[in-house]
């Protein structure tokens, strides 16, 4: 541990590691969040009501993280990415566009938490080793509620 402490006792440049990373984090959740929202809305076919409304829990839970993502970069004392350009350049996740087909937008969410996750366990580690007790505990509660999440997609599309 170096001596050069934050405001919250972290070593500050570790917590400038974990605030990179939650930035790519929260880049990849506002493209997830926006592609949730598109798939709500443009999604058609007999599943409509039934992943109309799935998709709509999705985007307001991922509203939710986005906030807490945000803010715990700003409790570590740095700022948070809060652009479009910037979530765009820095989102591994891409913009899904006209997605109307069911079966393609519940993919596409597989694929994202295909990307989320592993950053997450990346997180995880990494506040273990910073001693950051904040960020490990939001990575932890994640976690496990988006694998179960991965596991009821994947048996919506039997696959
Ligand atoms: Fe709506």
């Amino acid at each position: 541990m170096g001596n050069n402490l934050n405001q919250i006792g972290l070593d500050a440049g570790q917590a400038g590691e974990l605030s990179e990373k939650l930035n790519v984090l929260l880049a990849n959740y506002q493209l997830f969040y926006m592609n949730a929202r598109g798939f709500h809305w443009n999604i058609r076919g007999h599943k409509f009501f039934e992943l109309h409304l799935k998709f709509e829990e999705l985007y307001n839970d991922s509203l939710i993280k986005i906030d807490e993502i945000a803010e715990r970069i700003l409790t570590l004392g740095l700022t948070p990415l809060h652009t479009y350009t910037d979530y765009s350049r820095a989102s591994k996740i891409k913009e899904a566009k006209n997605v109307t087909d069911p079966i393609q937008g519940v993919r596409e969410i597989l694929r994202g938490y295909g990307v989320l996750l592993p950053l997450e366990r990346e997180l995880l580690e990494l506040s273990n080793k910073a001693n950051d007790e904040g960020t490990n505990a939001l990575m932890s509660d994640y976690m496990p509620e988006q694998e179960k999440s991965v596991w009821m997609y994947s048996a919506f599309l039997n696959e």
